[in-house]
């Protein structure tokens, strides 16, 4: 299906990406697991961009998790390195996109030299009216709804007015709609403490194709995969 046709059947709002594979595809190589991680960016890049181009309001992706620390100390910092120097360099291609920069996780626990990359990355791309990138860096969905029940505790807010819409806005970014469409690559089938909250009524598609090795291909087949789904939310449909 061309691009104008998979537009013409109904975007996804939200899509939201677990890229997973990388370890594996490197080593499959006889490669580092760092080499799968540097592929893996060239793969993020050609979605978002493949989104920009549909059209797609948000494309979260899923960058480092608040497990990953877990990892060895060399690969952790290689992504780490991976994530800042992307972000120094590589303005031109979200303004060429028009992509809108945004973060999700704990940025208090990022080294500092990764910080302020995130928030120079928000800051230069906040007017780009196009596609919302959101990266989650330090993300874990526990985490996220700890902190945001923190804001509601401080904010002194009674029980009787603590609603769902004020949950959903005490999450890291208040007005980032539910998500549509999940993918994940890489063969597992687990949400890996991402995005919990906002998952109550996504539609998941899993593939084993490893994530260097995803390309705008694939991505636009999962994407007729989500038009395909009868979302029901519950209701029984003509009643
Ligand atoms: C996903 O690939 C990228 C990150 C978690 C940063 P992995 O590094 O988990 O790759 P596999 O799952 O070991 O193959
Ligand atoms: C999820 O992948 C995290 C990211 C893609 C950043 P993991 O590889 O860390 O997940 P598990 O350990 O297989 O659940
Ligand atoms: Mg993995």
């Amino acid at each position: 299906m061309t691009s104008e046709e998979i537009i013409a059947r109904g975007l996804p709002e939200h899509v939201a990406i677990i890229m997973d594979g990388n370890g594996r595809w490197a080593k499959k190589r006889g490669l580092p697991r760092t080499a799968g991680h540097k592929e893996g960016l060239t793969s993020a890049k050609k979605i978002v961009a493949a989104a920009a181009k549909l059209g797609i309001k948000y494309v979260t992706l899923y960058t480092f998790s608040t497990e990953n620390w877990k990892r060895a100390q060399e690969e952790v910092g290689y992504l780490m390195s991976l994530i800042k120097g992307h972000l120094r360099a590589e303005f031109e291609f979200y303004k060429k996109n028009g992509i809108k920069v945004e973060h999700i996780g704990d940025l208090s626990g990022l080294p500092a030299d990764v910080q302020t990359e995130i928030l120079n990355a928000k800051k230069d791309t906040e007017h780009f009216t196009g596609t919302t990138c959101v990266l989650a860096i330090n993300y874990g969905s526990r985490d996220e709804i700890v902190r945001g029940i923190k804001k509601i505790v401080q904010s002194g807010v009674n029980a009787e007015n603590i609603s769902e819409e004020l949950v959903s806005k005490s999450l890291d970014i208040p007005s980032l709609p539910p998500v549509d469409l999940m993918i994940r690559t890489g063969g597992e089938e687990r949400l890996s403490n991402f995005l919990l909250w906002q998952c109550a009524y996504t539609e998941f598609v899993f593939t084993d194709t490893l994530w260097p090795d995803y390309n705008e291909n694939e991505f636009f087949a999962d994407i007729e995969k989500f038009q395909q789904r009868n979302r029901r939310f519950g209701a029984v449909p003509n009643s």
